[in-house]
């Protein structure tokens, strides 16, 4: 959490005292719809949709594009598990491919997974990078594949000067606490595509075509399958104060990394992960790539000596796909093999962890650094050459 103060707890208040809880009010505007308006605004997009959860946020684009049993979604390796199980969520099935060394999703990796029953892949802008979008939406065009970006850790990151989560055909947010934006929890679904927008809306609640505070959305009762996803306008509330701190939060981060990555440049033998567009990153991460796996662990334990917390990306293992991959099997079995036509042997849907060497050299030759939000910039030179010699010794 970056910044939270007075302002959320003045407009949360305002909700209590008004016992204005319900995300629909028949005249005027709800705290929920201030924000789906302001963010759409912000991210320029057409629409915006709060849910409960950046997981459910996924679930709704899924859903609301038609994936659902036997079909299958590529999605990276590196990338936190909830991509997975939303995917799993709908009956549908995660095939994890290598990432490149940027940390994105590999383009050549998800050519190699492509089969006929492939609908959809889900770029991960993790830990703020940006994806290798335009590679990604040629492909995807090419093969009829929808493009769903789980934006949930990159809120107001940009590639090539379009916010990410903006350039598929859904974009999907995530505001629990450790994001970049946060309500404690939430999420959000965008699109720029009317139907599109309409299904989800019914996913984040059932009978929301039936509510006269919608008959602006919806021209026809819409017969779509729906739950309960609505967020209250608590969340909301602090949702649009939020909205308007993010521009200092993002500068602030970026001025940070920034002074660490100019200090760092100066090391010959290293490099930073910068994703497909570094002027877009969110700059909440630093990632230094060592030349190999056993230099990257040596020296992230000389930097963890000195309390510069610089740690190898497997160390949270929710993150490398290698470490859930016996869990997703289990989760298959609903829909396997009776539910899924395609699954007819017990292996076909494994996870060989030979599959994803590529990812594990890449991602472990990396050592990944939380941009200090609370540091001031002449903390953050010291800490910087500080850095700077331990990597060097
Ligand atoms: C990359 C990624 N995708 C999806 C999610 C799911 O978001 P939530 O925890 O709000 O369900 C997260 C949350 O940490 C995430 O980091």
């Amino acid at each position: 959490m970056y910044e939270i103060g007075k302002e959320e707890i003045d407009e949360v208040s305002k909700v209590i005292i008004d016992r204005n809880f319900f995300r629909y009010k028949l005249n005027g505007l709800s705290e929920c719809e201030v924000f789906e308006n302001a963010v759409a605004e912000k991210l320029n997009v057409k629409y915006a949709l709060l849910v409960t959860s950046g997981t459910n946020a996924i679930v709704c684009a899924l859903a609301g594009l038609g994936i659902g049993p036997g079909d299958e979604v590529i999605i990276p390796s590196y990338t936190f598990v909830a991509t997975s199980l939303a995917v799993t969520i709908v009956g549908a099935i995660p095939i994890m491919a290598n990432v490149d060394c940027e940390l994105g999703i590999s383009i050549s990796e998800i050519e190699s997974c492509i089969t006929v029953h492939t609908k959809a892949i889900i770029p991960v802008h993790m830990d703020g990078l940006a994806s290798d979008m335009d590679s990604i939406m040629k492909l995807a065009g090419e093969r009829d594949l929808f493009v769903i970006e789980d934006t949930a850790q990159a809120f107001g990151g940009s590639y090539n000067g379009k916010r990410l989560g903006t350039i598929g055909d859904a974009g999907c947010f995530s505001f629990n606490c450790d994001k970049i934006l946060t309500a404690g929890e939430g999420g959000l679904v965008v699109t720029n595509d009317r139907a599109l927008y309409e299904k989800m809306f019914c996913m984040m609640d059932g009978s929301g075509p039936f509510n006269p505070c919608n008959k602006d959305i919806f021209t026809e009762t819409m017969p779509f399958f729906g739950m309960s996803m609505r967020v209250s306008n608590i969340t909301a509330a602090i949702l649009n104060v939020q909205l308007k701190r993010l521009d200092r939060i993002l500068d602030t981060l970026s001025e940070r990394k920034d002074i660490i990555v100019a200090e760092l440049s100066m090391i010959t033998d290293i490099s930073i992960v910068a994703g497909s567009d570094r002027s877009g990153d969110c700059s909440t991460k630093l990632h230094i790539r060592f030349s190999d796996p056993s230099i990257a662990a040596a020296v992230g334990a000389k930097l963890r000596a000195s309390k510069i917390l610089a740690y190898p990306p497997t160390m949270q293992p929710a993150h490398v796909c290698w470490k859930w991959t016996k869990m997703l099997g289990d989760n298959f079995k609903p829909y396997h093999p009776k539910v899924n036509p395609f699954c007819v042997n017990d292996n076909d849907y494994n996870y060989p962890m030979a599959k994803y060497m590529n990812s594990i050299d890449i991602i472990m030759s990396c050592l990944k650094y939380d941009i200090d939000y609370d540091l001031s910039l002449q903390e953050t030179l010291v800490l910087a050459k500080r850095m700077k010699e331990i990597i060097q010794a």
